[in-house]
């Protein structure tokens, strides 16, 4: 005998519900419209590539393989097999979800351990995950300055700084990239508390701030100064910071897990007062899911491999520096890399979208940036090394740059990007 329909069957079923137009009302409608076609006819339209294959130095799209050159794995970890076999064992163990907020339903240990790992990394007293850098650093600014405090942000800053900042409620004041007599000015007037931040290695131009010059300017009028390491750490050694002997001399650091450690998270390195206040305070870290603990067991044993490994991101840089002289001798307009990002400048976002279709015929994926990500006029190519790349690679890809050199006729020089 079948058993009777129960009245639930309807709800636990799944269904299957067939695709539709969503109804949007007329004045949506015809805003979402209008933006895109604008962006359509500017040639800012962005699509999103499906890889079929892990993102190592090549990957596979569409069944074809293209050398993977624009991507910010750059030690090659987000495949290493180590990594992936500490998140396997991690998921076995914990699980795959955290479920909740650290503050709600609590941490598992590799929460403590990783968070331990990174301070001891960047030598700092403690150190606080949060689900990504973009959720670090909008949290960790809004929640130290408000209005009535000014914060001093280079013209360069990553978006999250940027979101950061507006988020505050503090007077913002945006310098002129790297200008140290404009932030002094500002410091001269500041109001309230006073945070300065920057990036060390910037994420569109691969330059470097002047982070000695800066700290001295912090202490003299007594501003707290935050240095954003996410395209530092692990290329250039344990960052920028460290690297010029400045640890312990700049109050607050953040970093990613996401770029060269190869997997997710993003953390900020500081004082235990200041860390402490954060998790009272910061509300990206206490009203987010915590991450995920195969996420954390692949971060804690990358911080293994690059202990045993620093070549990798010596590697990277060096393959950073050959790409650049190669492009400059080809007479391309590329911009010097300080770590292992080397952008390329095309000028209108038509050319870099362009030259990036035809580096893809060849088998290239190197994407075009252009605005609002770069300002207006300053669409480029950002090339991106991985220590995992070859020497071979190198070379090819240099020869198909030298065959497409004259798609780009006027390169322009980087200016402000907006905030
Ligand atoms: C300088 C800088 N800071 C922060 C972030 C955000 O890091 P995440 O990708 O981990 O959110 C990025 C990401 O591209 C970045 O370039």
């Amino acid at each position: 005998m079948s058993p009777q329909p129960s009245p639930l069957d309807s709800l636990t079923q799944p269904q299957s519900i067939p695709a539709q137009p969503s109804a949007l009302p007329q004045v949506w409608q015809s805003f979402l419209h209008g933006q895109s076609q604008a962006l359509v006819q500017a040639g800012l339209w962005r699509t999103i590539e499906t890889l079929d294959s892990a993102p190592g130095p090549t990957v596979t799209i569409d069944g074809r393989e293209l050398i993977l050159l624009c991507s910010n794995n750059y030690l090659g970890l987000a495949t290493d097999p180590r990594l992936v076999s500490a998140a396997q064992a991690a998921a076995a163990r914990y699980g795959v979800g955290s479920g909740a907020s650290r503050l709600l339903s609590g941490s598992t240990p590799l929460h403590g351990q990783l968070e331990q790992r990174l301070a001891q990394l960047k030598g700092s007293e403690d150190c606080l995950l949060f689900g990504s850098g973009y959720l670090a650093n909008v949290g960790t600014i809004a929640a130290l300055v408000q209005p009535g405090d000014t914060v001093l942000s280079d013209r360069l800053n990553h978006a999250s700084i940027i979101d950061g900042c507006r988020l505050s409620g503090a007077q913002v004041v945006v310098f002129p990239h790297g200008d140290l007599a404009a932030a002094e000015q500002a410091l001269s007037q500041a109001r309230g508390k006073v945070l300065i931040v920057t990036d060390s290695v910037f994420s569109m131009d691969g330059d470097v701030a002047p982070l000695a010059e800066l700290v001295t300017l912090a202490d003299r009028y007594g501003a707290l100064l935050m240095v954003d390491e996410a395209h530092a750490t692990g290329v250039i050694g344990h960052g920028l910071v460290p690297s010029l002997g400045l640890s312990g001399r700049v109050p607050i650091v953040m970093g990613t897990c996401s770029k060269a450690l190869g997997s997710l998270g993003g953390f900020v390195a500081a004082s235990r007062l200041l860390c402490d206040y954060l998790r009272q305070r910061a509300r990206t870290f206490f009203f987010d899911t915590a991450l995920p603990p195969p996420v954390l067991a692949a971060t804690l044993a990358a911080l293994d491999v690059i202990a045993k490994e620093p070549e990798r991101g010596i590697r990277a840089q060096a393959l950073a520096t050959r790409l650049y002289h190669g492009l400059v001798q080809l007479g391309l307009s590329a911009l010097p890399p300080r770590a292992a990002i080397v952008p390329l400048m095309c000028g209108p976002a038509e050319l870099a979208l362009s030259l990036a279709s035809a580096l893809r015929r060849d088998g290239i994926l190197a994407l075009a940036v252009r605005p609002p990500t770069v300002p207006p006029g300053t669409a480029r190519l950002r090339l991106c090394t991985m220590a995992t790349h070859t020497d071979a690679h190198i070379a090819y890809i240099l020869d198909c740059f030298a065959r497409h050199k004259d798609l780009l006729r006027r390169p322009p020089t980087p200016s402000a990007q907006p905030q």
